[in-house]
């Protein structure tokens, strides 16, 4: 796991952009595993920027979203279909038939598998993009997920309907249900990229970092991933213990690559 500390939350999207373009200049028909909620905002207006300054095309790229509620049709305010297309879709030249978010209205469970197929069917994931849960989910993958699952619908904790209420209005109905891609669907993408801002996630980064390999944090899931990448800024990154050794391994690294140019 290379684990990257940076300034600002500025950065964690810039950087994160990095690792998208880089991909997408050298495969252009790239898979993109995309996410939802506000840690990525930021990186999507980057990529936007980037876009519109034709440093990046979309045209040929496919994504697949990590999930999406169960009981919210696709044009309601805060489906994650509804989301991706406003922040991201709609401002670059990907083409929406090749963007794909689970669909939780007609046969959820149907949709699950189906989504697992399809994705396999695509090739896999180049590159997955994550936010972190504060109590250390990915995707909608809650404490106790099985670490091998698969695409599937998952009951929500209090704790995450708690923290996504900010979206809904007092008398909305907020779902208890959502598809997700599972740890195993997410472990099988050839990148894993997880983006982390803020000090409310600074306990769900050292978990997932230092902590042991465990489903009562999923996101410590991804200490098996061969090529995972974590970019936090400095309060998702305050609790790290071994904080000054992800420096030096990124200055080395830094360095071996100049060395080998
Ligand atoms: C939701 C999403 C996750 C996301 C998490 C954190 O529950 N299902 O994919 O990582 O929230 O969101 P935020 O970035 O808003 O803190």
């Amino acid at each position: 796991m290379q684990v990257i500390v940076v300034d600002t939350a500025q950065d964690v999207a810039m950087l994160g952009a990095d690792h998208i373009c880089r991909l997408l200049s050298k495969k252009d028909n790239a898979v993109l595993g995309l996410a939802t909620g506000s840690t990525p905002i930021a990186l999507y207006q980057e990529l936007i920027e980037r876009y519109r300054r034709k440093e990046v095309m979309f045209r040929s790229a496919h994504s697949f979203n990590l999930d999406e509620y169960v009981g919210i049709a696709a044009e309601h305010l805060q489906s994650y279909r509804f989301f991706m297309n406003q922040q991201l879709f709609e401002h670059i030249d990907i083409q929406l038939k090749n963007t794909h978010v689970p669909d939780g209205m007609i046969d959820p469970i149907q949709a699950a598998d189906d989504y697992e197929a399809l994705i396999n069917a695509a090739g896999g994931i180049d590159l997955q993009v994550l936010g972190i849960g504060r109590n250390g989910h990915i995707g909608f993958n809650e404490p106790s997920s099985s670490l091998g699952s698969l695409t599937r619908i998952k009951t929500l904790t209090p704790d995450t309907i708690r923290d996504n209420s900010r979206f809904f209005s007092a008398d909305e109905f907020q779902p208890r249900l959502a598809i997700t891609m599972g740890i195993g669907t997410i472990l099988r993408a050839k990148k894993a990229l997880l983006l982390a801002t803020g000090a409310s996630k600074a306990d769900a980064i050292q978990a997932m970092v230092e902590g042991p390999l465990s489903a009562s944090c999923p996101a410590s899931a991804l200490q098996l991933h061969a090529n995972a990448v974590v970019i936090v800024d400095k309060e998702a990154g305050a609790k790290l213990v071994n904080h000054e050794y992800y420096h030096w391994v990124r200055a080395e690294t830094d360095q071996l690559i100049v060395g080998l140019k």
